[in-house]
């Protein structure tokens, strides 16, 4: 039987940073579900779709071929053969994700995809519905959250540090829109599993949540 490890959470909460060097000390594969609805967005955008038109992203998915594959320390995203793994994380390419991924038919494309990695190895899957709709039976389940205000500061920062700095007002603005979308949906809203352990990362640093994030899973998995 593989182990399952599923982590849901707004975003800005740290869950891919912590997942993924996470995924790399345990062996496991790291699942960016986020990447896919992303990818998915990308799509639209190139293809002049509105994010947003249901019928005319519904008419888009038979032409789209996502691959997630594993590399050492991440995943590697493919759309139609093509890497786009970095083009995927710009913040337009987000918001369309967030438009997407309200829909129920790119939800349904890619669930079974997300269960089939899931399978066959062990996984740490990162995502906002993993431990309520794709892995209901995850081993373990961690709701991985943070006060609008702090994900909006370190967001802040990265984009500093990419050379893409904005006023922190636009990126707190962004982060609360983001939120209210993925948790209002209708079609598997961002909640937090009723078995889910939550980890609140307000206060804490990164090696702080590290810690604490490997301490629980490892606890609930019998790993330790
Ligand atoms: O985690 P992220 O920021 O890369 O996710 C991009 C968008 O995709 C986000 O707005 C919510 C959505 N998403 C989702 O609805 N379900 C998932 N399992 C993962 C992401």
């Amino acid at each position: 039987m593989s182990i399952s490890v599923a982590i849901d959470g707004p975003s800005g909460a740290g869950k891919s940073t912590l997942a993924r060097r996470l995924a790399a000390e345990m062996g496991f594969v790291y699942v960016d579900t986020g990447a896919m609805y992303r990818s998915i967005g990308l799509y639209a955008l190139e293809s002049g779709t509105d994010p947003h038109d249901a019928a005319g992203v519904e008419a888009l998915l038979p032409q789209i071929r996502l691959e997630a594959r594993p590399v050492p320390g991440g995943q590697q995203m493919l759309l139609n053969g093509r890497d786009v793994t970095e083009q995927v994380r710009r913040e337009e390419v987000g918001m369309a994700a967030s438009a997407v991924s309200a829909l129920p038919a790119v939800r349904a494309f890619l669930l079974e995809k997300q269960r089939q990695m899931a399978a066959s190895q062990n996984v740490l899957m990162d995502g906002r519905d993993i431990g309520t709709v794709v892995l209901p039976g995850a081993t373990v389940k961690i709701f991985l959250t943070a006060a609008p205000q702090a994900r909006a500061l370190r967001r802040q920062k990265e984009l500093e540090a990419k050379g893409q700095a904005r006023p922190y007002s636009e990126v707190l603005a962004d982060v609360m829109q983001r939120d209210e979308q993925d948790s209002t949906r209708a079609s598997a809203p961002l909640r937090q599993a009723e078995d889910a352990v939550r980890l609140d990362t307000t206060y804490l640093n990164f090696e702080e949540s590290f810690v604490r994030l490997r301490e629980i899973i490892c606890r609930r998995a019998g790993l330790l």
